[in-house]
């Protein structure tokens, strides 16, 4: 991963392959650092700004060879947009796409100054913060199953240093550049455990997945077997594993970060479907790969939690992970099939493809047996019908806690992962009424992502609860910023936040 750090001193002094100035959309004649370098560069910047070559906006980039005029071989200036709009966000999405620049045109080490900590408006901390995930983060690539070609050259950027002129800022940036790097880091895992394919990342894969983080972080894990869940009555992670020749495990990660108070807690369930081939109800076979993913919400709640150990926040949080194989053959489940889930309620089934809220029933209940969370957050790649809502632009939010729903919503803004509520209104809820048992696990086609959420609420009880729909937002078609192509991390920035949010302002 590439090393980030803050010196105080002059950008333009900076003896790196490249340093990195910013440029507000309608600045003719810069200031600041980028006005510095275009001084020592005999106004060079401000030619290639009248030329027309660059005028600010977001993401453009142009880079000038300093010649020996600057240590630096190299300049690059980047917009950042209309100064007005300058947020956290926007300093995060530019800083991906200036480290991929880098990166591509063979730059390893570089020097940056702290894009919006000056005129922009944004505290340094903010900051520092911004441009160390942007930079880890667009710079993550899956690709270890890559063969190096001979003679190829290895092109990483391995450094990036913001260079700060005013020294009392300096601790503020290293700051938020600690932050940074726990939390790309998190994200870096919940997006390898999403791209890793299903022949390596089962449930046991994400068990030991979960291992790794209780041990380096000094949480506590439990993990039960198919054994554990016959004992247990999970009458609906039985059914969905039934398929399956890996076993399925149920996952417990734990932060006891306010042992003295047990009631503050909160649980992050996440869907860890390994593989969802839909099983009899049997997927088509075009994209059915990206299906692989279909543990997105799992890999976040493990991202989240690695970060969550780092940060020691004062809470007590639960993340459960059921991590199972949907598969089709002579022992899976039937269409029409009835189920006892551990509450038990039974379930008929109506589509063995909608097995993630099987699982999360299970889930949700075993928790609650366990450790009577106060509040839950589950997260899931869960309906195809969130992508028709609201694309691939944004994660559905829905609950029975307003208060909960808030909060997500809160984080969501704060990190820039962008979400949205979709109504509970009790009229959808007569969808999943079964003739034959409690209740059945289609809702039919309208409101999709609605009845799906209703089932969940069916094994949630009293609890405080909101869920997130990332059918839309687990991978990415393109690179755009700090998220790449391929699994986004999507919702783990998210989750650290609300944990924290709640851990310093209980509802
Ligand atoms: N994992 C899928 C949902 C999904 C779709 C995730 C697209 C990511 C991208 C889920 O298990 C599923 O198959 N849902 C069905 C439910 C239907 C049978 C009621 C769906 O949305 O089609
Ligand atoms: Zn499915
Ligand atoms: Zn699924």
């Amino acid at each position: 991963m590439v090393t980030l750090s803050v010196t105080q001193g002059d950008i333009a002094a900076a003896d790196v392959d490249a340093i990195v100035v910013n440029l507000f959309e309608g600045i003719t004649s810069p200031g600041g650092g980028t006005g510095a370098v275009d001084r020592a560069l005999s106004g060079a910047i401000s030619a290639v700004i009248a030329d027309g070559e660059i005028s600010g906006k977001q993401g453009e980039i142009a880079m000038l060879h300093t010649l020996g005029k600057l240590p630096a071989k190299r300049v690059l200036i980047v917009g950042l947009g209309k100064s007005a709009r300058l947020d956290a966000a926007v300093v995060r999405d530019v800083s991906g796409l200036t480290a991929r620049y880098l990166r591509r045109v063979g730059a390893k080490r570089a020097a940056t100054i702290a894009h919006g900590a000056g005129i922009g408006g944004l505290d340094a901390a903010a900051s520092g913060q911004a441009i160390g995930e942007g930079t880890a983060l667009g710079l993550y690539a899956f690709k270890h199953y890559l063969s190096r070609k001979d003679g190829e050259p290895e092109r990483e950027l391995e450094e990036m240093t913001i260079v700060e002129q005013d020294a009392a800022r300096v601790a503020a940036l290293e700051a938020g550049l600690a932050r940074a790097k726990i939390i790309a880091d998190a994200v870096a895992l919940a997006r390898e455990l999403v791209n890793e394919p299903a022949n390596v990342v089962n449930p046991a894969r994400m068990a030991e997945a979960a291992a790794e983080v209780a041990r380096e972080g000094g949480l506590e894990i439990t993990v039960l077997g198919r054994e554990d869940m016959v004992e247990q009555r999970m009458g609906a992670m039985l059914a969905v594993t039934a398929g399956s020749a890996n076993e399925p495990k149920l996952i417990l990660l734990e932060h006891k970060g306010d042992p003295d108070h047990p009631e503050n807690n909160i649980a992050l369930v996440g869907k860890g479907i390994t593989f969802d081939s839909g099983g009899i109800s049997i997927k088509p076979s075009a994209r059915m790969w990206e299906m692989k993913g279909d543990m997105s919400g799992g890999a976040a709640v493990i991202g989240a939690m690695k970060a969550i150990a780092a940060f020691g926040p004062k809470i007590n949080v639960f993340g459960v992970i059921p991590a199972v194989e949907n598969m089709p053959s002579g022992t899976a489940q039937r269409p029409g099939d009835i189920i006892r889930a551990m509450s038990g309620k039974t379930i008929e089934i109506d589509n063995t493809d909608a097995e993630g809220r099987l699982v999360l029933a299970d889930a949700i209940s075993w928790i609650r047996a366990e450790r009577d969370p106060k509040r839950i957050v589950d997260v899931a790649t869960l309906t195809g019908a969130i992508v028709v809502a609201l694309g691939h632009v944004a994660t559905g939010v829905m609950g029975t806690s307003q208060q909960m729903v808030d909060a997500v919503l809160a984080a969501s803004k704060s990190t820039g992962e962008k979400m949205w509520q979709l109504p509970m209104f009790e009229e959808y809820k007569r969808q999943n009424r079964s003739d034959y048992a409690d209740v059945k696990n289609v809702g039919g086609r309208p409101a999709g992502s609605i009845t799906a959420a209703f089932f969940i609420a069916e094994f949630t009880g009293g609890v405080e609860w909101a869920h997130l729909d990332i059918a839309g937002t687990f991978m990415a078609e393109r690179n755009k910023g700090h998220v790449v192509k391929g699994a986004t991390g999507v919702p783990t920035r998210t989750l650290i936040q609300l944990i924290e949010d709640l851990a310093v302002a209980p509802p």
